[in-house]
């Protein structure tokens, strides 16, 4: 574990992830109907259009986005994450997929990141508001390491607005998640599905998507856009960073 971890979220967070890396990446597209693959590819979408020299992918965990990114652009990728088994993974994966000459990978934390100010010319970040204390202090350091005009995009789970798709992500969440997570991967993963849906409706109860979109904006960035994706399953949020 990281030495600097910052509080007990950090360490909750850190204690959730470390059980997962091997299964991590199948499991991720199992417990997501296949659809966490169509949601990554349209935020590295966003990142394609701007033609970044350099990116950091924030929460980076087995790097399945820092290796899109490599794939899909010519940029230099730097992965960052709070658990150390995540990154070991992914460390493997870009192994794998001969990578190692254009992404690092690095060990910290999104809400202090290791990096001078505007590092970067683009910035993803995925399913991390959620583990965050202060997610509008984080938006603020993420916008503080990237240059003015660069494009930042954000992945994560959203809750569907309509009524009936609601009730069966309800269900979804609340029965087929955890029994899902404990068929295929046992009481680590039994944990994490019996953690996803609770977290995720408390996550927008206190942070609803309107405040969300506020908050990229007070964080510095401009040209905020949202795409709702799999009937209110994904959310993917994009914006610029502006100059100041
Ligand atoms: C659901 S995984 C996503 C991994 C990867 N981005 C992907 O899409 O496959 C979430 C990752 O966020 C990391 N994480 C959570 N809180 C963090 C923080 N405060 N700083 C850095 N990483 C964090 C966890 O360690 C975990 O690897």
């Amino acid at each position: 574990m990281l030495p600097y971890v910052g509080g007990d979220r950090n360490r909750f967070t850190q204690q959730l992830f470390t059980p997962l890396p091997s299964r991590y990446d199948r499991l991720a597209e199992v417990l997501s109907m296949g659809q966490n693959g169509r949601w990554r590819r349209a935020m590295v979408d966003r990142i394609v259009l701007a033609s970044p020299g350099r990116v950091l992918d924030v929460a980076s965990g087995t790097a399945g986005v820092a290796l899109q990114l490599a794939e899909r652009t010519g940029a230099d990728v730097v992965g960052v994450d709070l658990t150390l088994e995540m990154l070991s993974q992914g460390r493997r994966n870009i192994e794998a997929a001969r990578r190692s000459d254009r992404i690092g990978l690095v060990a910290g934390r999104a809400e202090q990141l290791p990096f001078p100010d505007r590092t970067f010319d683009a910035l993803t970040f995925t399913y991390l508001l959620r583990y965050v204390d202060d997610p509008q202090e984080t938006l603020r350091e993420l916008a503080r390491v990237v240059r003015p005009g660069a494009t930042v995009a954000s992945l994560e789970f959203f809750v569907p607005p309509n009524p009936f798709w609601h009730v069966m992500w309800w269900l979804y969440t609340r029965l087929l998640l955890p029994v899902g997570g404990w068929l295929t991967g046992g009481r680590d993963w039994f944990r994490v599905g019996r953690f996803l849906g609770p977290n995720i409706s408390g996550h927008y109860r206190r942070y609803p998507l309107a405040w969300t979109e506020d908050a990229w904006r007070r964080a510095g960035f401009e040209n905020v856009g949202v795409r709702v994706m799999s009937l209110g399953g994904g959310l993917v949020m994009w914006g610029t960073r502006a100059d100041g």
